[in-house]
C-alpha cells in the first residue's frame, strides 16, 4: 500500500522560483487517462451515430455499449484505488477554491458512476432487455421495464452526457488554468514518469 507523497520539483516560469510538485502514483495517472479516454469516446460516439440513418447505427451502438462496459469495470477499478491503495496529494488550492475542486472531482466520480448505472439500465429495459458487449450478452438481472422507464432512462443519460461533459470542460480549464496562468506545475501531477527532470 502506497500513500506516500512522491515530490519533485519543476521551474516557475514566471517567477523563477522552484515549485514543489508532487505526482500521483503511475496506476491514478493511467486510470485517469484511460478514464477521461473512455468518457469522450463514448460522448463522440454517441453523437456520431446521430449522423447516420437509424439502419446503419448498429456498430457504433454496438461499440459505445463494449466500451461502456470496460469503462464499468475501470471506474469501479479506479475508485477501489483510490480509496485504498492510491497516493494522495495536497491539495492544489486552499480555503474556499479547494473546497470547489474537491466537490467537483467527487461530482465526476457520481455522475460517471450514475451514467454508467443508466447505461446498463437503457440496455436491460430494451427489447432484447440484455447489453451486446463484445458480442456477449450481459442480460438482465432485474424484472421487466416499461417502456416510460426505459425512455426515462435514456433521457437522463443524455442529460447526464452533457453535464459530464461540461463539468469536464470546467475541471479541463481550471488545471489548464493553474498549469500555465498560476504556473505552479499542476499538470505534472498526472503525468506519466518518474521524474520532471529534462522534460
Ligand atoms: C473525461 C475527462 C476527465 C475526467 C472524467 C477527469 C476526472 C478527474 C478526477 C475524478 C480527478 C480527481 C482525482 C482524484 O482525486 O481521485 C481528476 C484530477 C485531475 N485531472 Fe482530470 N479528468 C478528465 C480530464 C482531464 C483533462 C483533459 C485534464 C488536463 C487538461 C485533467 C487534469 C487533471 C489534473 C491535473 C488532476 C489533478 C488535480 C489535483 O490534484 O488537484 N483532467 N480528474
Ligand atoms: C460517461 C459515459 C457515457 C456517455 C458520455 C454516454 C453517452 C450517451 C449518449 C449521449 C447517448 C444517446 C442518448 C440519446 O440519444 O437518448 C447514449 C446512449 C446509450 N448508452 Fe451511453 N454513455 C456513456 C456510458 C454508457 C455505458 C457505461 C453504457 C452501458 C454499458 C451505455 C449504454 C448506452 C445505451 C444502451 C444507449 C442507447 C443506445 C440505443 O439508442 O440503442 N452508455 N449514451
Amino acid at each position: 500500500m502506497d500513500h506516500s507523497l512522491t515530490d519533485d520539483t519543476t521551474q516557475n516560469r514566471h517567477s523563477g522560483n522552484q515549485v514543489t510538485v508532487q505526482k500521483y502514483d503511475r496506476v491514478t495517472v493511467a486510470f485517469h487517462w484511460l478514464t477521461a479516454g473512455l468518457v469522450l469516446a463514448l460522448f463522440l460516439i454517441a453523437q456520431g451515430w446521430g449522423f447516420l440513418d437509424r439502419a446503419d447505427r448498429a456498430p457504433l451502438k454496438l461499440t459505445h455499449t463494449s466500451l461502456g462496459v470496460v469503462l464499468a469495470a475501470l471506474i469501479l477499478a479506479r475508485i477501489v484505488w483510490r480509496l485504498f491503495f492510491g497516493n494522495r496529494l495536497v491539495a492544489a488550492n486552499t480555503g474556499l477554491p479547494s473546497t470547489v475542486a474537491r466537490l467537483g472531482h467527487f461530482l465526476l466520480y457520481v455522475l460517471i458512476v450514475l451514467q454508467v448505472g443508466l447505461g446498463f439500465l437503457i440496455g436491460w429495459s430494451g427489447r432484447n432487455a440484455a447489453i451486446n458487449a463484445f458480442g456477449f450478452q450481459i442480460p438482465s438481472p432485474l424484472s421487466a421495464f416499461t417502456r416510460d422507464e426505459h425512455n426515462f432512462f435514456e433521457e437522463t443519460h443524455n442529460l447526464l452526457a452533457w453535464s459530464i461533459i461540461a463539468l469536464v470542460a470546467v475541471h479541463a480549464s481550471a488545471a489548464l488554468f493553474h498549469h500555465y496562468v498560476l504556473r505552479d506545475g499542476l499538470l505534472w501531477r498526472m503525468r506519466f514518469g518518474r521524474s520532471l527532470a529534462g522534460r
